[in-house]
């Protein structure tokens, strides 16, 4: 019997409760691809499931993390082989299927994508859920017709995992970074990722008209709420705008204006239900063109198992910066 370290969320009739439990081999999912993990990371998704301050998990009990990445142990699919290093981002993870937090993980290999290119296990995870949406975020806004020539793209919560991996894919890419963040102090940090200007949330002077000045090229947005709302209004003609997060809230209040007079596009960013040839493809890319500048700066901390609970905390608080992994294997820490 192989006994292993996870950690793991309950819902006891309705009251949360989740913890690092001991647990076996059997008390995986079944699945085709069986992986010792190496690293895992901490997404807000992660500290909403962890804290059970959001409806993430569809079943329970399940072992919490949207992301994990380790070594193939055993596969009975012939596309992955003893030895390989492979990463899972979202596809259910720890919302239908037990998930990273844990030394061990089991899937089906349709979930499995294998390390791209030069990527090791430390720097996929540095990435992890928060990079391979910035990613999507580009590709469909570039699919959809953005360009450097027009204008600034502005980031929003750009000193969060999604917002500065963003800075930094984004800014590499060529574009102008905006970086909007209300944390004090982290504006050097911001610029050294790659942004042309820091501001803050006040700076971003929405205005209350259906129409105001038109200012950014685009946007990525990981806020939502009255925040959004303003971006629509002030996006230059024929911009996109990814809406990625909540942080600010869920609700959106703003009027069909930005879309028919301006052309303005606002795109939907869903990483965890992403089609497997369109993520196999953008993981590829997060090797090559889209390759991190800064994958060393954008690391705020590596931490145990033990440490998550803390850092839900910050993060749901929004005082968490940068990327934070999990080393899930002790013999990596
Ligand atoms: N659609 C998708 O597929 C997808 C994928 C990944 C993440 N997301 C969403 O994107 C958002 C960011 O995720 P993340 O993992 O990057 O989170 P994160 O690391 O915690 O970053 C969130 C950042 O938002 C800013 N923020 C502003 N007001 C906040 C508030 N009231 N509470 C918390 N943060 C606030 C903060 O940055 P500043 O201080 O710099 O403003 C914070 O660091 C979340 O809503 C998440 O659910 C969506």
């Amino acid at each position: 019997m192989t006994e292993f370290r996870a950690l793991r969320i309950h819902n006891d009739n309705g009251r949360h409760r989740a913890g690092i439990e001991t647990l076996d081999l059997d008390d995986l999912d079944d699945g085709e691809v069986l992986i010792r993990t190496r690293y895992s990371s901490i997404n807000y998704k992660d500290a909403l499931a962890g804290t059970g301050r959001g409806k993430i998990l569809r079943r329970f009990p399940l072992i919490g993390g949207i992301d994990s990445c380790g070594d193939v142990v055993h596969s009975s699919d012939p596309r992955f082989r003893e030895g390989d290093q492979v990463l899972v981002t979202g596809c259910g993870l720890s919302e239908t299927r037990n998930g990273g937090y844990s030394e061990w993980l089991r899937v089906p290999a349709a979930l499995v994508v294998p390390l791209p290119g030069e990527l090791g296990p430390f720097e996929a995870m540095t990435l992890g859920t928060a990079g391979f949406t910035a990613a999507l975020a580009l590709h469909r806004m570039e699919q959809n017709g953005q360009a450097p020539d027009m204008g600034p793209i502005v980031i929003t919560g750009a000193s969060g995992g999604v917002g500065s991996l963003a800075v930094d894919i984004f800014s590499g890419r060529g574009y102008e970074v905006i970086a909007v963040s209300g944390k004090a102090g982290k504006e050097e940090w911001l610029r050294t990722l790659g942004a042309a200007r820091v501001i803050g949330y006040d700076e971003l002077a929405p205005g209350a008209h259906p129409l105001e000045k038109g200012q950014w090229g685009g946007a990525v947005d990981t806020l939502g709420g009255e925040i959004l709302a303003g971006l629509t209004r002030s996006t230059n003609p024929w911009g996109s705008i990814a809406a990625i997060g909540l942080a600010r809230g869920m609700e959106l209040n703003t009027t069909v204006m930005p879309f028919i007079i301006r052309g303005v596009s606002l795109l939907g960013i869903n990483s965890a239900g992403c089609p497997s040839e369109l993520r196999a493809k953008l993981w590829q890319r997060l090797a090559t063109d889209l390759r991190l500048h800064h994958p060393e700066e954008v690391v705020n901390r590596v931490v145990p198992l033990e440490d998550l609970e803390g850092i839900f905390e910050e993060m749901l608080a929004g005082r968490s910066w940068g990327r934070n992994l999990v080393c899930t294997n002790p013999t990596d820490s």
